[in-house]
C-alpha cells in the first residue's frame, strides 16, 4: 500500500466499509462519513445493491451457472460473488476484475488460499484487455454460458464511452445462455430534496473516488440490448427477488434510487 492510497478515499474500501469490511483505512470511513452524511441512506443503498447481488448470483447457479465474470467487482469481502457459492457443488469459478491496483493487491491476498477465484486488475471498458487476461483464459471457457456481473459498474461509464455498445462487447463474447446482471444508481424516482442529495453525492465523489453518471429506467433499459431480462424484469434494488432472509429494515428513501436487472443471452 502506497502513501497516496492512504491520502486519498478509494471507493473499493469505502464500499467495503458500508458493507461492514476491514479492508479500509480512515481516510475511507472519514469519507464515507461524509457522503452518508450528504445522502442519508447511501450506506443502505451500498447494503441493497449487495442484496441484489446475493439473489442475482443464487438466481444464476439455480440456473446452471458455474462460472462468473465480475465487473467491477470491489473487494471479495462482505458476501461478494464467491462466498454465495462455497460450499454449494458443483463448485463454481470466478474472476473478479477492478481497475483499482489498491483493492487488486488486496483483493489477491485475501484470495490466495481459494481454489478456482482469482482477483484481477483490469479496465472492465477494455472487454479485449479482460478476456486476453491469462488469468481469465485459464479459468473462464467462454464456450461455456457464463454469468456477467456489471453491478455499480456502468455508473462510472459516461455517455460519451458508450456504455451500451460495452455490453454489447462483452455480449458478443459469451455463449448463448448467458446472464447478464447489471445494477445502476438512479435519481428517477427520488423525491426532490432526495435527488438533491444525491446530486450533491454525485459532486463529491468528483475529484475524489470518480465521476458518476446517473440513469433513468429507459437509459438502462437501453443499455441491455440483445438482452431479455427474466421476471420481475428491470427494477428498484430491494425489490428484484427480494429474500425474506434479507432483513433491511424498514422502507427509506434509498428504496428507489437505483435498478435491478437480470438478463439472458438468448
Ligand atoms: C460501486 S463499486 C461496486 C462493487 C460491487 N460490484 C458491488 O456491486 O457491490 C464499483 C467498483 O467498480 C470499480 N470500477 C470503476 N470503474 C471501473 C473500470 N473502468 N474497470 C474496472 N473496475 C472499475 C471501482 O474501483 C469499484 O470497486
Amino acid at each position: 500500500m502506497t502513501t497516496d492510497d492512504e491520502a486519498r478515499p478509494n471507493v473499493a474500501r469505502m464500499y467495503d466499509y458500508w458493507l461492514g469490511g476491514v479492508c479500509n483505512l480512515p481516510i475511507d470511513r472519514a469519507h464515507a462519513a461524509r457522503v452518508e452524511e450528504i445522502l442519508p441512506g447511501m450506506e443502505m443503498l451500498v447494503r441493497f445493491n449487495r442484496g441484489f447481488l446475493r439473489q442475482a448470483v443464487t438466481f444464476m447457479f439455480d440456473q446452471g451457472i458455474r462460472q462468473f465474470l465480475d465487473l467491477g467487482s470491489g473487494l471479495p469481502t462482505a458476501t461478494n460473488t464467491h462466498h454465495l457459492a462455497l460450499g454449494r457443488q458443483p463448485p463454481i469459478k470466478v474472476v473478479y476484475v477492478d481497475h483499482d491496483p489498491a483493492a487488486v493487491e488486496c483483493g489477491e491476498q485475501l484470495l490466495r488460499a481459494v481454489e478456482d477465484v482469482k482477483m484481477i486488475c483490469a479496465d472492465a471498458r477494455r472487454p479485449d484487455d479482460v478476456f486476453a487476461h491469462p488469468v481469465v483464459r485459464e479459468l473462464l471457457d467462454l464456450r461455456e454460458p457464463l454469468a456477467l456481473l456489471m453491478n455499480g459498474l456502468l455508473v462510472f461509464v459516461g455517455d460519451e464511452e458508450d456504455p451500451g455498445g460495452l455490453v454489447t462487447q462483452y455480449r458478443e463474447r459469451c455463449a448463448v445462455g448467458s446472464y447478464f446482471a447489471v445494477s445502476h444508481l438512479s435519481d428517477e424516482l427520488a423525491d426532490p430534496q432526495t435527488a438533491v442529495a444525491m446530486h450533491a453525492m454525485v459532486d463529491s465523489y468528483r475529484g475524489t473516488v470518480g465521476q458518476l453518471h446517473l440513469r433513468d429506467r429507459a437509459a438502462v433499459e437501453a443499455l441491455l440490448k440483445g438482452l431479455t431480462p427474466v421476471a420481475p424484469g428491470l427494477v428498484t434494488m430491494p425489490s428484484w427477488r427480494p429474500d425474506a432472509d434479507l432483513r433491511f429494515g424498514p422502507s427509506s428513501s434509498a428504496d428507489t434510487l437505483g435498478y435491478s436487472v437480470v438478463a439472458r443471452l438468448e
